[in-house]
């Protein structure tokens, strides 16, 4: 293969092997389809070779498209010349052979050769509708003649990663070769078997499983149905139901046009922007400025808890889901039994939902121990501390782990508040330690907040990170300071949400205006999820140390009556027994016009947009303070961190790419100034605020104002 090529060709014997060779994942980058199929049609052509191979070289199939092409004026194919009407046209068998990732673009090119083979460490997928477009090239119209178009259905709107051997069961695979063998080898002699068979089996000439659209013509609305909810406010699922019904009820090329119109109308709408956005703003977070890609990694193989309450439980449960044997410590062994009765509890619920096998909970609850003494932690490369937020107690727990853990274990805390060089200072080793900082429940929660101390050594940090993601969580670095990056700004939203209250606007109708916006649930009934509990001890704590404090003396008094929450059957909300419904409470009320009462609160009416702008442009306002004295590196790592810690709208792209898309800094800014006119300090704009708004510069590219 020529140097640099990015498709090469190599005659084997009479089989002619296309390789593509665009690292790191063979993404079809401009030339890479363009050499697959001229490769395709000099085999044609040739009279030496009888059937081709197509493969990937380094560690994948084909990624799919080039995501960053899409949007630009690219130049597209000429009909006639796109890579899978190539494969359609050729008179010699292609087998396509797949390690690594067949994916979006990969896997329609490998749908429309005539045979695949695969390792079973390969994941297929058609995940276009995660960057809020459909497959396009012919992806919806192939898939469900192999596979039917339920479960074609399924895949393409869910965007999953099929494992390969799920896609040999569906038939989407036609043979597997034993993980680590010669896949290139076991290819070629597959092509030499099939090399005269005739007519070429081409997945466009069948109809047979298109069959159950007509047995069952209710699927698609079906499907409709049952995806309203997450998919509100979107349009690429729903055009991918279109698409696939459109295979079962158009002849092939006709079904091919719609699929592009329909590819057309969604490559440059919002929500593709933005989960475009997003997908490189996830790349990108993984990059720390001053530590280089190849920091030599400490070891992360067994890992320990200090503390089984909830969170500690969820971070066990972290670990492992992903294989690490985790060790779990608590000083009493009630507090172990409570702690491990958590997790298995939450093991059964998700094996009664389906999710979980009982042979994978028995897996995992092997590779938890439960523990009483540090000395039985002491050799493990990773520590994570999840007591009590409390001072003390966490001072203690980090002088007894630098007593008993061997050198260059990693001491790691979840403190969601506490500053992390108090921890660090309480040990002789400074440099290896860290915040690791999980959100509730944090078995779910993919957001993984590293937090930097002032000495943490730069192979601590990078760990860290890599441990994240070693959890199937996304690592985001946070500077320290109160609240880190996400909570701190997430803070001013939790403010405005319950001064809006004290001003008239009712729960019910906050919530309704951000589930009408995108978030899954409302920031109340969320609050009512978590416990109200929670807040009010922060809260407290809070006033003891700042006379400046800003109460919440309606949820005070929510907590005061003991309405906790949905464990106490109220809280903003009222529930009934067993169901996690909210149902709007007139006691609420009651407790809101008594309230603003006693505080000379005048109540006024409010926008949908007025809410959405107060909660929302409030943390944009803290996001930039972070952003200015360098607590993170980028707008893009915190709108990463209010999508995998918040649930923030995915198709929204973040919170501050969001705030780009309504007006950007100057709208912003003209806003919060009139708000800070009306309600005084907290809303005082931040200096790079006003900064972009003067210059123009959108939030997404702001610079941080100094180093982390
Ligand atoms: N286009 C452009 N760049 C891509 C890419 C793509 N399709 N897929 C990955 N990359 C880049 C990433 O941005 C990253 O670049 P960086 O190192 O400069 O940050 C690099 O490749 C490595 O990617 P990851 O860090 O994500 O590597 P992982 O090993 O963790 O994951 C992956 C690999 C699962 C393939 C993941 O990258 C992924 O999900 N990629 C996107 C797959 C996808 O959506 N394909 C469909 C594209 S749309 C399409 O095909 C349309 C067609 O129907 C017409």
């Amino acid at each position: 293969m020529a140097q640099g090529a990015l498709v090469g060709f190599e005659n084997v014997d009479g089989i002619g092997v296309i390789t593509i060779d665009n690292p790191p994942v063979n993404a079809l980058s401009p030339g890479v389809p363009e050499g697959i199929v001229e490769h395709l049609e000099r085999g044609n052509a040739n009279p030496a070779v009888k059937a081709m191979v197509l493969i990937g070289a380094g560690r994948s199939f084909i990624a799919g498209a080039d995501i960053r092409q899409f949007g630009t004026n690219r130049p597209r194919p000429v009909p006639g010349k796109r890579t899978h009407e190539v494969l359609d046209a050729s008179r010699k068998p292609v087998v396509a052979a797949i390690h690594g990732y067949a994916l979006g673009g990969g896997l329609e090119v490998a749908l429309a050769s005539h045979y695949r083979i695969a390792v079973p460490s390969a994941k297929v997928g058609l995940p276009e509708v995660l960057i809020g477009i459909l497959p396009g090239s012919g992806g919806t119209q192939r898939l469900p003649r192999l596979v039917g178009p339920k479960a074609a259905m399924e895949i393409i709107v869910s965007g999953r990663q099929v494992p390969a051997e799920e896609a040999h069961r569906l038939g989407i695979i036609d043979e597997l070769v034993p993980e680590g063998a010669d896949l290139r080898a076991a290819a070629i002699a597959m092509a030499r078997r099939v090399a005269d068979i005739r007519p070429l089996p081409r997945i466009r000439d069948r109809d047979e499983k298109l069959a159950q659209s007509k047995s069952d013509p209710g699927i698609f609305d079906a499907m409709r149905k049952s995806i309203a909810r997450r998919a509100r406010n979107q349009r690429a699922p729903y055009h991918c139901i279109a698409a696939v019904e459109a295979a079962c009820t158009m002849p092939f090329d006709d079904g091919i046009r719609r699929e592009r119109e329909l590819f057309d109308e969604l490559e440059n709408s919002d929500e593709a922007r933005a989960l475009r956005y997003a997908f490189f703003a996830e790349r990108e977070v993984a990059k720390l400025p001053g530590i280089p890609r190849e920091t030599p990694l400490r070891p992360t193989d067994t890992a320990a808890i200090v503390g089984a309450g909830t969170m500690g439980g969820g971070i066990a449960m972290s670990f492992a889901e992903f294989g690490v044997p985790v060790k779990i410590l608590d000083t009493t062994q009630d507090a172990l039994d409570r702690g491990l009765a958590r997790i298995r509890g939450n093991y059964e619920t998700s094996c009664r939902r389906g999710s979980l096998t009982e042979a994978e909970m028995n897996r995992r609850l092997g590779l938890i121990e439960p523990v009483k003494s540090y000395d039985d932690i002491a050799r493990c490369d990773v520590v994570i501390e999840a007591v009590f937020e409390r001072i003390p107690v966490k001072e203690e727990v980090f002088k007894k782990l630098d007593e008993v853990m061997k050198a260059g274990a990693l001491l790691f805390t979840n403190t969601s508040g506490i500053d992390i060089d108090i921890m660090a200072n309480a040990t002789k080793r400074p440099q290896d330690v860290a915040g690791t900082h999980f959100f509730a429940p944090a078995n779910v929660m993919k957001l993984f907040e590293v937090v930097k101390g002032a000495k943490s050594a730069p192979d601590t940090l990078a760990t860290a990170m890599a441990l994240g993601r070693k959890i199937g969580k996304i690592s985001a670095m946070a500077g320290n300071c109160d609240g880190f990056v996400a909570n701190r700004s997430r803070g001013p939203f939790g403010t405005e949400m319950n001064l809006m209250v004290e001003e008239g606007a009712l729960p019910e109708r906050i919530d309704k205006v951000m589930v009408d916006f995108g978030y899954p649930i409302g920031p109340f009934a969320t609050a009512d999820l978590s416990g109200l509990d929670i807040g009010y001890d922060s809260r407290q704590r809070r006033a003891a140390q700042d006379p400046n404090f800003r109460k919440q003396p309606i949820a005070d008094a929510l907590v005061e009556m003991g309405r906790l929450g949905q464990k106490t059957g109220a809280g903003w909300f009222r529930y009934e027994k067993g169901d996690r419904t909210p149902h709007p409470d007139p006691e609420v009320v009651r407790v809101i016009q008594e309230k603003a009462k006693e505080l000379g609160i005048e109540q006024h009416s409010f926008s949908d947009e007025e809410i959405l702008h107060r909660l929302l442009f409030a943390s944009v306002n803290e996001a930039c303070k972070i952003l200015e004295e360098g607590k993170a590196y980028r707008a893009s790592d915190i709108d990463v961190m209010w999508l995998n810690g918040f649930n923030f709208p995915r198709y929204r792209g973040g919170l501050m790419y969001w705030a780009d898309t309504v007006g950007g800094p100057a709208e912003v800014y003209r806003q919060i100034s009139a708000w800070h006119q009306r309600y005084g300090a907290r809303w005082t704009p931040a200096p790079l605020l006003r900064r972009l708004a003067e210059t123009g510069i959108p939030f997404r590219e702001a610079k941080p104002g100094r180093a982390m």
